[in-house]
């Protein structure tokens, strides 16, 4: 026992190298992201989601046939069977997470190709519950308002159809690209938690829906992909740019975590909170409604003081004020989180896959050993 004691813990797994990836490389102190290669500002101007699947899928971008492949065939994979329609209704009163889970490991029993486990096939399925995962989310909020659902419209791109099934309408041109860049900032990210427990699963040899499911239950956690929520949260129990700094004051001074600030890699900004700031600000213009950028806004400058310790605005920050003017309900934020990433986790499952390696860390022990077994009548 005397050796458990001299081990070193990592808790958390904070700072720990599991494996090498080409995914992508966060560059936590010079807050630089890049998938493949590629800085993460260049893809949020020029680039589509669509063609940010493909670069994270394949490890390259596509050329202009590749590139309209995969669009089409995104566009031709987006409807889910009835019987996932039919489940989806009768569990609706859940949270969006919940049946965004459900669902996706559901869409299994639809997969004929569920044993194959080629990287073509597994790589595929990933593509298909990317494609997919937008027509569950909207099905359930259309179904719990009393509304039928919208089919996928293939003319439009995946971020556009997103849209047009959520409401009913052909979305804003400006509208649309907002939210295909958001899905492309969202798309990977090194070994978050949702991608370790990915992996993690793959790692036991597993399938991309169990895989994927086990990713889309870790993403739920506020701690990762649902502080875009609790940012709205925050928001609007401040109410008003006067009630700020009190606010930020009597939370911090009874331990409480400001929303969208804050990461494990991070300690200088978060490079997709840069972009999405002038968006939202950009946005809250275009659409007359100042007033929860002005409320954010404010939360960031009594954060300053905080930036010295690393303490800064993350991705989530931002996204929440983006997606509140776009009319999206609170509850479905984490769930397009959770849509965006799914071509990210596929990339790193198959990274796993292709030089698999158990992962299965340690527990130093530190509990009694030997204990005498009391039988039941003479317990206390
Ligand atoms: N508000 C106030 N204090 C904070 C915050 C925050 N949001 N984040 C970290 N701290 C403090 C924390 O109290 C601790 O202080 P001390 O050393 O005095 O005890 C110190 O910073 C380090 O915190 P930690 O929890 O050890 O750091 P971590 O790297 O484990 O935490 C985090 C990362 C994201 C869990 C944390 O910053 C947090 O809870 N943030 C709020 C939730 C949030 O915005 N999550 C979205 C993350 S970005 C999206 C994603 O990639 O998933």
């Amino acid at each position: 026992m005397n050796e458990l004691n001299d081990i070193k813990i990592h808790r958390g797994l904070k700072e720990i190298y599991l494996d090498r990836t080409k995914s992508s490389f966060i560059d936590g102190k010079n807050g630089k992201l890049y998938y493949r290669g590629f800085n993460i500002n260049e893809l949020a101007n020029n680039s589509t989601f669509e063609e940010v699947s493909y670069l994270l899928i394949h490890g390259k971008l596509p050329n202009k046939s590749q590139l309209n492949e995969i669009t089409i065939w995104m566009a031709n994979n987006r409807d889910i069977p009835i019987e996932v329609i039919n489940l989806i209704d009768s569990i609706k009163h859940l949270h969006p997470m919940d049946v965004l889970r459900t669902a996706i490991s559901t869409l299994a029993a639809f997969d004929d190709s569920l044993d194959d486990d080629s990287i073509d096939s597994n790589v595929k399925k990933g593509l298909s519950i990317t494609t997919k995962a937008p027509t569950i989310v909207t099905a359930h909020v259309r179904l719990r308002d009393g509304k039928d659902p919208i089919s996928p419209e293939k003319s439009l791109s995946h971020a556009s159809n997103f849209l047009y099934m959520l409401f009913g309408v052909i979305p804003d041109e400006l509208d649309a690209k907002l939210i295909d860049k958001d899905l492309i900032l969202h798309a990977e990210h090194g070994l978050n938690a949702s991608s370790f427990t990915a992996r993690v699963v793959a790692s036991t040899q597993s399938d991309v829906y169990s895989a994927i499911t086990a990713g889309i239950a870790c993403l739920k956690g506020p701690a990762h992909g649902g502080a875009a929520e609790g940012v709205m949260k925050q928001a609007q129990e401040i109410g008003d740019e006067k009630n700020t700094t009190s606010y930020v004051k009597n939370l911090l001074s009874s331990g409480g975590r400001i929303m969208g600030f804050g990461h494990r890699v991070y300690k200088t900004a978060d490079p997709r909170a840069l972009i999405l700031k002038i968006d939202a600000k950009n946005l809250s213009e275009r659409k007359g409604n100042p007033k929860w950028f002005g409320i954010l806004q404010s939360l960031a400058v009594c954060m300053e003081p905080y930036e010295k310790k690393g303490i800064c605005e993350n991705v989530d920050f931002w996204t929440g004020a983006i997606y509140n003017l776009l009319d999206i309900p609170d509850d479905i934020f984490v769930s397009i989180f959770a849509l965006a990433r799914i071509p990210g986790w596929t990339a790193q499952i198959a990274e796993q896959f292709s030089n698999n390696i158990l992962i299965r860390p340690l527990l130093a022990y530190v509990g009694e050993l030997d204990k005498p077994y009391i039988k039941i009548e003479h317990r206390k």
